[in-house]
């Protein structure tokens, strides 16, 4: 005798399953946001975010949290969302950097970090936002040339902007 399909567990199967993806990508969006980094740094890179251009300039365009930390693509994002849970263990439980003395003694330890990250993916998300062969600034004609040459030869945005949200280390 042929095996019955269990066609109820296939069916079972695929209601898990997409209610698993749903489930995942509801919470990668929610601990993406803006206001979920600033539960945790409102006191501290938030607070300086929102002195810069990339909270409040000429256009009204605000840049949030995620847009330069967190990469678009599935992988590198996963790796950072890894290194995020290292960051909760640092909020609750060895306290690394819950006072402003304690901040500003690692900052330059983390701003390095981020700094290596950025250096290994060439700054990408910078240039999602910046394209700099099309920077058009008719009082610095010099900028876009200079910036394309800077970018081939290696160099990537933070090698020389430094501090682009927040306070640069000393
Ligand atoms: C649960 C609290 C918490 C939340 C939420 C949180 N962080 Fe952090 N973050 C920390 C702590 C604590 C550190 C310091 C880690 C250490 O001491 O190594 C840190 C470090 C960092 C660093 C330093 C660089 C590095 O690689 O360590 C960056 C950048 C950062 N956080 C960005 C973010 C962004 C962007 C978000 C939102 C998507 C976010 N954080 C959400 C607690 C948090
Ligand atoms: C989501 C888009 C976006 C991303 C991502 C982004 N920027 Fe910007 N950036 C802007 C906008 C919008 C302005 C404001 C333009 C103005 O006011 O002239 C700006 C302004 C700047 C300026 C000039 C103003 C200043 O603060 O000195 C620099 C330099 C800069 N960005 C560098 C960077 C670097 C470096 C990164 C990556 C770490 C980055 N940006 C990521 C959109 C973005
Ligand atoms: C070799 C060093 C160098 C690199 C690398 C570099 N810049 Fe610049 N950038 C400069 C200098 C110098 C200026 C001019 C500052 C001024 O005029 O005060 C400038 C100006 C700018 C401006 C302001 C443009 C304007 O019209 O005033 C923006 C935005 C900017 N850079 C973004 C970026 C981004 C994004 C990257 C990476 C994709 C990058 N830069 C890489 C050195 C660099
Ligand atoms: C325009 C891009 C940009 C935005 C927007 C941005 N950051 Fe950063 N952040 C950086 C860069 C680049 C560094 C590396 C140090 C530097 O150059 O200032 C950094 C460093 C940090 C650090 C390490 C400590 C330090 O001061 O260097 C923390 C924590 C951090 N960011 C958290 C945040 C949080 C939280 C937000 C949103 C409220 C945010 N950042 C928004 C680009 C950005």
């Amino acid at each position: 005798m042929k095996k019955k399909i269990p066609w109820v567990w296939l069916i079972f199967g695929v209601i898990v399953g997409v209610a698993g993806l749903a489930t995942m990508n509801y919470t990668l969006h929610e601990t993406s946001t803006t206001e979920f980094c600033s539960t945790c740094h409102a006191n501290d890179a938030a607070k300086e975010w929102k002195m810069s251009k990339h909270y409040s300039n000429q256009y009204g365009v605000r840049v949030g949290c995620s847009s330069c930390h967190l990469p678009e693509e599935f992988i590198p994002k996963m790796k950072r969302k890894m290194k995020a849970v290292g960051e909760l263990y640092a909020h609750h439980v060895t306290k690394t950097i819950d006072t402003p003395e304690k901040f500003e003694a690692k900052r330059k330890e983390l701003a390095e970090s981020e700094w290596a990250r950025m250096k290994e993916n060439g700054g990408q998300e910078c240039r999602n936002c910046h394209f700099m062969d099309t920077i058009n600034n008719p009082e610095k004609e010099f900028l876009k040339d200079m910036h394309v040459s800077a970018l081939s030869g290696g160099q990537i945005c933070t090698d020389c902007h430094k501090g682009v949200a927040h306070k640069a280390p000393d």
